[in-house]
């Protein structure tokens, strides 16, 4: 198939990237690099052998998508993960993430529509589920979201599912992910935030190698079995290669599928297994509670399973083992 990738030089879009090319489908990308390097379709070819079709297009500017439509008659569907997805960084600069992140999904969905390609596909995220009971399944009643970031998850789908109720030919499919973890095993490939990083695991992996003295852990009074917070972690290699399924299933109409492991695993655990499978040390104090943070939710993954026939087969070992790899490759972006 002909697929184009929004934000197909990010960190889950490059990866997904080689999964396509990997299952014999042509690839168009489109990226403004707001949150990525031109290198990383260097890599994308060094690791597939094939050099995709990129243009460094703002998805909100709808004369240069329109120009890349144009360009390419034969696509059949898009795959949308061109966001800006900081969560406390949309809660200092909201008009920033809600102009960005709904803009550019009225945008493409709007010439997905004019040119007749009848399948996307959408970056969704767990936080659209808010604070309820795990595992979260595709059929749970949405809670109110937290901060901006979320509301461009929540109501983006909204305006999908619209449009699609709206055209009927217009499958859409909307990918809730749970926490994307880990880089490519040639360590090409991963997430480089830039500075002090926000998340868990590319923390983690600056104290390992000694950028940052000490990973503070939020809290260790949680409901959880060792107090600390409880997250679905799931490799990006494996995500990836759900979208390739989604891509590639004759669903119509609008669906959702979580992408996750089903299981959740301790601030803790992945601070142990880091440690272990990497022979580092990873020092560490207990911090107060993250605000906002909640103590543990997982995904129900076995819709995905049965109708997609998609699972994540890559072990906690692999994340953590992945994640130093590209840490210490020397291949930073
Ligand atoms: P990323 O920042 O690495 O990738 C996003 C890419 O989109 C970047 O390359 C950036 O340059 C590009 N981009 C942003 N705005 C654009 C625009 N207007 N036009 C063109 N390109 C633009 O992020 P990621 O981790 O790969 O996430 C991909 C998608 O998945 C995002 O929509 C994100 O919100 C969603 N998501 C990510 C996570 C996560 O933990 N990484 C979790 C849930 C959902
Ligand atoms: C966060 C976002 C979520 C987003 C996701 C992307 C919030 C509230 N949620 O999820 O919307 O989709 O990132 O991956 O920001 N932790 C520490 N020390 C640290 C960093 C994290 O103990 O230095 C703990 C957190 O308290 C949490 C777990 O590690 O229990 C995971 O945190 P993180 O990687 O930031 O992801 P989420 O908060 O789950």
């Amino acid at each position: 198939m002909n697929i184009l990738v929004t934000g197909g030089l990010g960190f889950i879009g490059s990866h997904t990237c080689v999964e396509l090319i990997a299952n014999q489908h042509q690839v168009v990308i489109v990226d403004n690099l707001v949150n990525s390097k031109p290198e990383v379709l260097d890599r994308i070819e060094k690791l597939t052998g094939v050099r995709p079709r990129f243009y460094p297009v703002d998805v909100t500017d709808s004369c240069a998508l329109e120009a890349v439509f144009a360009t390419h008659p034969e696509l059949d569907g898009v795959i949308h993960f061109a966001g800006l997805k900081a969560v406390g960084e949309s809660v200092e600069k909201p008009i920033a993430y809600y102009y960005n992140n709904l803009v550019s999904t009225m945008v493409l969905v709007d010439a997905c529509v004019t040119h007749r390609v009848n399948r996307i596909i959408f970056s969704s995220s767990a936080t659209v589920y808010g604070d309820q009971p795990s595992p979260y399944r595709e059929d749970m009643a949405l809670m109110k979201t937290t901060n901006p970031y979320g509301e461009t998850k929540a109501v983006s789908e909204r305006i999908l599912s619209d449009v699609a109720g709206a055209n009927p030919t217009l499958a859409v499919t909307l990918l809730r992910y749970f926490n994307p973890v880990g880089a490519h095993p040639s360590g090409l490939l991963g997430e480089d935030p830039s500075g002090i990083p926000n998340n868990l695991m590319p923390y983690v992996s600056k104290v390992a190698r000694g950028v940052l003295p000490i990973l503070k852990i939020f809290g260790d009074d949680y409901p959880t079995p060792d107090g600390t917070g409880v997250r679905d972690y799931i490799h990006v290699v494996d995500l990836a290669k759900g979208h390739v399924k989604a891509v590639e299933s004759d669903i119509q109409g609008v669906k959702v599928y979580n992408l996750g492991t089903g299981k959740g695993i301790s601030v803790m655990e992945i601070v142990n297994a880091y440690a272990a499978v990497n022979g580092v040390e990873i020092p560490y104090e207990i911090a107060p509670r993250r605000p906002g943070d909640l103590a543990s939710y997982y995904a129900d993954a076995g819709k995905a399973r049965d109708e997609l026939g998609w699972v994540a087969s890559l072990s906690l070992e692999d994340m953590v083992r992945d994640a130093y790899r590209f840490e210490t490759s020397n291949s930073h972006l």
